[in-house]
């Protein structure tokens, strides 16, 4: 069914989440036993708090992560989904991710509703560097200030361009495709209703139940998404 939907659709828009990178090597957040957050406690390492009260844990965090997405790349399934921008199967995608897999793949229309991993910048004057710097353990701007990884995080507004896209992406859905998300995080997780409530069909694909499966017109629970991707995509 959703292979038709697919072609039959006028605006397709993918939402994916940390699920979509797993196959790429990283981790998600909320897996059973293996997910981030089932070994950490994200308000203590993820949050705006702890950048400034709990800088080491901060720093040793989120300079593990970084190490991650300039170790790992995009696999299959962020290709199949740039090669659908291209052939207009596609028209955008949303993503929570923020390890800037899918314009790694080719895909251009991306909103990253949660900013990238792949940047630093400084909390003082907000110069913008490469995450590379995290890496060489270098954490100080060029003016003193402390240099933080350009991601949301908990308790920060997501980046208006970002968020002002995907909802009107999400209005001028008629195809909206969540890969791999859990949908527990606000306000991310509300953009498949706006697309519901503007008439989309909706599509989750995730290992695992998700918050919103109530909503969905097609649920594809327990298949990798590469898998998935690539048998959609077989002729
Ligand atoms: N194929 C299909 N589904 C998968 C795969 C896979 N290969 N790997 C993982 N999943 C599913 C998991 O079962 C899980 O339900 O992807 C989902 C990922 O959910 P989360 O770990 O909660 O990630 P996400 O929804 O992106 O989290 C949202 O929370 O901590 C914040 O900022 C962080 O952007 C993140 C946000």
């Amino acid at each position: 069914m959703l292979k038709k939907w697919i072609d039959e659709a006028k605006h397709t828009v993918v939402f994916t989440g940390a699920g979509m990178s797993t196959e790429s090597g990283l981790p998600d957040f909320r897996s059973a036993n293996k997910g981030l957050w089932q070994s950490k406690d994200p308000s203590r390492i993820a949050s705006a708090d702890a950048l400034n009260n709990n800088v080491s844990e901060f720093i040793a965090f989120y300079r593990e992560r970084v190490q991650g997405v300039r170790e790992y790349g995009p696999h299959k399934g962020h290709h199949i989904l740039a090669e659908w921008e291209k052939q207009g199967k596609v028209q955008s995608i949303i993503t929570q991710n923020v390890d800037g897999f899918h314009q790694q793949a080719g895909s251009r229309k991306v909103a990253e509703l949660h900013g990238t991993l792949q940047k630093l910048h400084c909390q003082a004057c907000g110069k913008v560097y490469d995450s590379e710097d995290y890496i060489n353990q270098d954490y100080h701007c060029s003016c003193g200030g402390i240099l933080r990884p350009s991601v949301v995080l908990f308790g920060e507004t997501l980046p208006e361009e970002a968020f002002d896209f995907a909802m009107s992406e999400a209005r001028k859905s008629d195809l909206f495709i969540v890969m791999g998300s859990s949908l527990s995080v606000t306000p991310a997780n509300q953009f498949p209703i706006i697309a519901k409530d503007s008439g989309a069909k909706i599509v989750i694909i995730n290992k695992e139940q998700t918050e919103m499966d109530h909503i969905a017109d097609q649920v594809i629970q327990g298949n990798e998404i590469g898998e998935v991707l690539a048998e959609l995509n077989s002729p």
